[in-house]
């Protein structure tokens, strides 16, 4: 049968219109996916900066999992990896762990445990394309490289809201997540007068910097306590999401990219593309938090002990290799690379708001600004990895 909600599809037309008027009420949720596919515009196409974020996160897991061997594992492990997105990494950190808990068995002599893994992410996520990948994904990545037979394995796709229950009480042994807890449940409210601004910037006022870190607490604290359900006394959690190094919250470790969006948005109204209001009204459900923030935020909530924190820094252009004498680097390369990332992760956001028709002429200002930027100042992207065990 034909799929989705098209013309052309099952469903029928009232449906669709249905479906577009929705789209005008938008919470967060409803646009927070990346773009779908494996096209060129694609987060599958453009997700190396998420992929480098991973492997510097992964000494920190690997420690995790090595610490959960407890003379045994449990019979059946079950994984839930939170935000999984499509693409390369999706089934990167999984394919990573089940390696390391089968090297960990057989040095211990122990049977591999069975392994049930559920992939959330918001329900507009392009599942399809990951359970495509399945097959390739038990007999390459996990069979072959081991060249032998794995303990079964069991993929599956949880679609929903971090922010609310996924999962049924006690039943998960490790919850993942990279690169997504720094996406909020909702724009936060009362954010006027910050003209100009689409997140945090030096001209906000102090009670947008407050609407921002209060809609962190509670989306931050409200994910803890429903994890704290799903997870198995003991059950441990790795996440890593941006943060900024400084405690000052308009300090431009965090700002600067948003600023160099916003500059772009800016430009399009000068030339008359897009209205003023539309910029003034748009805020991004995001937020970077300092490290204390994060640690106050666990400690308050009181279901997890934080057993290891850690900031580190990517440049914003993964590719970008300064310790490399042969590296060239070309200003306007880095500009474009950045700019598609952010495109992968951000044009259904902003093409809800603003429209399809600007999307091009926007990445192509953005990145010209990034290019600038980037001769002067390279752009630095700040991550926490928090482990923790459920009490
Ligand atoms: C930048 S991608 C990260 C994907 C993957 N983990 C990686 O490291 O490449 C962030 C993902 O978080 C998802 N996300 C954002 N808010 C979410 C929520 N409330 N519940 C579930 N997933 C969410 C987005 O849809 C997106 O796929």
């Amino acid at each position: 049968m034909n799929a989705g909600i098209a013309e052309t599809t099952y469903a029928n037309k009232s449906i669709l219109q249905k479906a577009r008027a929705q789209l005008s009420t938008m919470e967060a949720k409803n646009v927070l996916h990346m773009n779908a596919g494996i096209g060129e515009t694609s987060y599958a196409n453009n997700s190396i900066l998420q992929k480098t974020i991973i492997q510097k996160a992964w000494p920190v897991l690997e420690d995790t999992l090595n610490d959960m061997y407890n003379q045994n594992f449990p019979k059946c492990f079950q994984i839930a990896d939170l935000g999984c997105s499509s693409g390369p990494n999706t089934l990167l950190v999984i394919s990573q762990s089940i390696n390391t808990i089968q090297g960990l068995c057989q040095r211990n002599d122990c049977k591999t445990p069975e392994f049930q893994v559920y992939l959330n992410d918001l329900p507009d996520n392009d599942f399809n394309t990951i359970f495509k990948s399945l097959p390739k994904f038990y007999e390459e990545k996990l069979k072959k490289r081991k060249g032998e037979e794995l303990s079964p394995c069991f993929v599956s796709g949880t679609p929903g809201s971090f922010y609310g229950r996924l999962f049924p009480s006690r039943s998960l042994h490790f919850i993942h997540s990279s690169s997504s807890v720094h996406w909020l449940s909702k724009v936060p409210e009362r954010l006027d007068n910050n003209k100009g601004n689409i997140y945090l910037a030096n001209t906000s006022p102090s009670h947008v910097v407050e609407a921002y870190l209060n809609q962190f607490q509670s989306d931050f604290s409200t994910f803890l306590s429903l994890r704290a359900e799903e997870i198995v006394p003991g059950g441990r959690m790795v996440l890593t999401f941006r943060c900024r190094s400084i405690a000052d919250p308009t300090s431009k470790d965090c700002r600067c990219l948003w600023e160099l969006l916003a500059e772009s948005l800016l430009d399009m109204v000068a030339e008359g593309l897009i209205d003023e209001a539309k910029v003034d009204s748009f805020n991004l459900p995001f937020h970077a938090p300092y490290k204390d923030e994060v640690k106050a935020i666990i400690h308050k909530e009181g279901s997890f002990t934080l057993d290891k924190l850690e900031v580190f820094e990517v440049d914003w252009d993964a590719s970008d290799k300064d310790d490399d004498k042969h590296f060239v680097f070309d200003k306007y390369r880095s500009g474009k690379l950045v700019a598609s990332c952010i495109r992968a992760a951000m044009e259904p956001i902003l093409a809800s708001h603003f429209g399809d028709t600007v999307i091009d002429k926007l990445f192509a200002r953005f990145a010209h600004h990034v290019a600038e930027n980037q001769s002067v100042d390279k752009l630095k992207c700040f991550n926490i990895v928090v482990s923790l065990t459920k009490k």
